[in-house]
């Protein structure tokens, strides 16, 4: 089930300030991570055209797409979801996959999309996590496996953030993430900021966790910031990696040996207190640590 091919190394999230970032400093980064949704405007299920690109979007990724290799991070497939399937948006995503040539696809461990009682689709707002029992692996593994023959490279799911648990769950999160890649053919995003989010809130050792995982299925990690708020840690993406990040990102370095890519991710919102100079620290550390287990 394995695809196997080249490392990228270190890459970041596109997001609104990111053009200009590289732009002015293209040595940066290995590679772009693509969310496609913020590229165009949906229209909804009938609309007609569905999906309306947006014109100066559109300069950056084909300017992107001349210079860098891209990945797709895709946030509207609401895997989790009992009963949502969009046709229309795996179109328009595979669309994108032969345009764009997009290395891998990943999208979210968690559901956005619910069907009220009257039968419409309505949007949460926000990823909500999903508790790991048998019945949930079951409906994760069947989407992925007919998702995967649809976008033609190797597509991973990525750990969530979870700011509730469920008391009588069946499996713990390692051992769920590791029957869904066997069962799916999936990889695993590792988001080791939302591990450690979890494990800040929920009061559990990372570490132990990494120990428990597949680490053979681990293609891309993605490292961020947070904030905490009242007690609770919130995954904000608000500015550097906590040193506990990076020591996890030290942890695995040796254990992944297909991984590809560590991104950064990082909210434009923080950007006026989180600048270039940072952002591109940020980079660097991480290449430091990359190279030091990958030396080219
Ligand atoms: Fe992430």
């Amino acid at each position: 089930m394995r695809d196997s091919a080249s490392a990228l190394g270190i890459g970041i999230l596109h997001n609104p300030v990111v053009p200009d970032l590289l732009k002015s400093d293209p040595g940066m980064v290995d590679y772009v991570s693509i969310m496609p949704d913020l590229f165009w405007s949906d229209g909804g299920s009938g609309a007609n055209p569905r999906f309306v690109e947006s014109e100066p979007w559109m300069e950056f990724i084909d300017w992107a797409c001349s210079r860098y290799p891209l990945v797709a991070h895709s946030i509207g497939l609401s895997l989790g979801s009992a009963e949502f399937s969009d046709d229309a948006y795996v179109e328009q995503l595979a669309d994108w996959h032969r345009r764009y040539g997009f290395l891998w696809h990943s999208d979210h461990l968690s559901f956005t999309q619910v069907r009220s009682a009257s039968g419409q689709e309505q949007n949460a707002g926000m990823a909500v996590s999903l508790p790991f029992d048998f019945e949930v692996l079951a409906l994760l593994t069947a989407r992925i496996q007919a998702l995967r023959p649809r976008l033609p490279s190797p597509f991973l799911v990525e750990n969530a953030v979870a700011y509730v648990t469920f008391s009588d769950e069946e499996m713990s999160e390692p051992a769920f993430l590791n029957s869904l890649v066997r069962d799916s053919g999936c990889w695993l995003l590792l988001d080791l900021h939302n591990l450690y989010t979890n494990a800040r809130n929920h009061r559990f050792d990372a570490s132990a966790f990494l120990r428990q995982l597949d680490l053979d299925a681990v293609l891309e990690v993605h490292v961020a910031g947070g904030t905490e708020e009242e007690g609770i840690y919130t995954d904000a993406h608000s500015g550097p990696c906590p040193e506990a990040v990076w020591s996890l990102l030290e942890e695995i370095m040796p254990c992944t040996p297909n991984l590809r890519g560590v991104t950064f991710e990082f909210h434009d919102s923080y950007f006026s207190i989180f600048g270039a100079k940072d952002v591109r620290a940020q980079l660097d550390r991480a290449r430091a640590i990359w190279d030091r287990h990958r030396p080219r």
